[in-house]
């Protein structure tokens, strides 16, 4: 039966557990059930905010034009993290038509021809990472050696940044998104990451690195003249073709590589660690490899891939939700997971299914700020998934699963080691 919250309704004090393994936030599961909008105050910030669970109402607020992410700047919301993570300007709270402008632009490093570079790439980085992992032997701790740096090595790729200063990259987004570090820490890895992006992208505009001659639409350039795709040199000609600003591209560089690194690196850990907990799917997918793509799907609707909530957003009137009136100014956050586990939309949700029909998940959000690495990190996800068991059929977990250790006070969720044997 749906429930209506009253505009006096209680406001929920949520301080998000530090969860283990897949374990779903039994909060969130009580306010998708009992009270799907909800009124909320989490550890910082100030006030309240509403709380949007069930999957229809998740997808209206972050698609409906009402709800500003813009409106979030400078404005203290209640919210996990101590100190606020996104950067003036950034695309993730920008609203359309800045942030379709910006998105557009960004789009040229994620074309089909990019993604197709990558994908040779990505099997090769990842033939490399199991070599490296066969000679080191067993036991061998699978988020160090494979779901930290094939990510990393996928955005470093896809930016343009050189493979020497990858280390230093993933320092500072390991910084920068951790709710546990503080604000100055925070601040100064992201005052970092902007002069890294600085240099980088003025390298390229400085005529380092141009973008080829447009060729008919099927042509590729021929090799000698393959052109720099990648995002520093689409960020720089974005800025030299007056369609972004100079501080807008180093945001979306950091903006992307903060994406690419973080949620990657701990999702795909949750998949493997999800198969190795569910020996029956393994085996299925192991006997039948076609079933790789569909898996991952099932797999992005299942793991609840982050601790509590991500950006809020602001009404900027009044607006009806799920019958709750929200008031105009007002914080709302929406909840991707449990969305995905919305019994109105999948049977029996806390079920890992890979015989769902079809897979309307919001693993990858909604709406105007829809990941654009969906692409990608599906990639690296069927090919995570094929070759760690082509080439180590016997993979199992090194130490029994309640002593695997999880990171706390983390915004996105995942394992600090993951011990295999083979
Ligand atoms: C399994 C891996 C990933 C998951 C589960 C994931 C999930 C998400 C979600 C839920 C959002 C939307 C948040 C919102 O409503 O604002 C998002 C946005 C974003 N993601 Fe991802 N992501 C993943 C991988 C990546 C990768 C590989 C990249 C980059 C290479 C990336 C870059 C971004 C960026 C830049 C945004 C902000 C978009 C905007 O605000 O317009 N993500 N991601």
């Amino acid at each position: 039966m749906r429930t209506t919250p009253r505009t006096d309704a209680t406001v929920h004090s949520w301080s998000p557990p530090d969860l283990c393994g897949l374990d779903f936030d039994p909060f969130l599961a009580r306010m998708l059930h009992e009270e799907p909008v909800a009124r909320i105050r989490l550890p910082h910030g100030a006030g309240h905010a509403w709380l949007v669970t069930r999957h229809a109402d998740v997808k209206f607020v972050s698609a409906d034009p009402r709800f500003s992410r813009r409106a979030v700047m400078g404005n203290d919301v209640t919210r996990v993290a101590p100190h606020f993570i996104p950067m003036d300007g950034a695309m993730g709270v920008a609203d359309p038509p800045e942030q379709t402008r910006m998105r557009k632009v960004v789009a040229g490093a994620f074309t089909a021809r990019a993604m197709r570079r990558l994908r040779e790439r990505a099997q090769q980085v990842m033939d490399g990472l199991l070599d490296a992992m066969e000679q080191q032997g067993p036991p061998a701790d699978l988020m160090a050696l494979v779901h930290r740096p094939f990510p990393l090595a996928m955005v470093g790729e896809l930016l343009g940044a050189p493979a020497e200063d990858w280390p230093r990259l993933a320092h500072w987004s390991d910084t920068v998104l951790s709710a546990a570090v503080g604000r100055e820490a925070s601040e100064q890895a992201k005052a970092e990451i902007a002069g890294y992006f600085a240099d980088l992208i003025g390298a390229c505009r400085s005529g380092a690195a141009r973008l080829p001659r447009q060729l008919p639409p099927g042509e590729e350039a021929p090799r000698e003249e393959a052109p720099r795709e990648d995002l520093a040199a689409v960020l720089a000609d974005g800025i030299d073709t007056g369609r972004i600003g100079f501080d807008e591209a180093v945001g979306l560089a950091a903006l992307i590589l903060l994406g690419g690194t973080h949620a990657p690196d701990n999702n795909s850990a949750n998949m493997v660690f999800a198969l190795l907990t569910h020996p029956g799917h393994l085996a299925r997918l192991r006997a039948e490899p076609e079933l790789v793509p569909r898996a991952v799907e099932e797999l992005l609707r299942y793991i609840p891939h982050r601790n509590a909530v991500g950006l809020a957003r602001i009404a900027l009137e009044d607006v009806e939700v799920g019958g709750v009136t929200i008031p105009a100014g007002d914080a709302v956050y929406v909840s991707y997971l449990t969305a995905n586990r919305d019994p109105e939309v999948f049977a029996d949700p806390e079920r890992l299914d890979f015989d769902r029909p079809a897979f309307p998940h919001v693993a990858f959000g909604y709406g105007p700020h829809y990941c654009p690495g969906a692409t990608l990190a599906r990639m690296e996800a069927e090919i995570l998934l094929t070759s760690l068991w082509d080439r180590f059929p016997d993979l199992r977990l090194a130490v029994p699963v309640e002593e695997l250790r999880w990171q706390r006070g983390a915004l996105i969720r995942g394992p600090e080691a993951l011990p295999v044997r083979w």
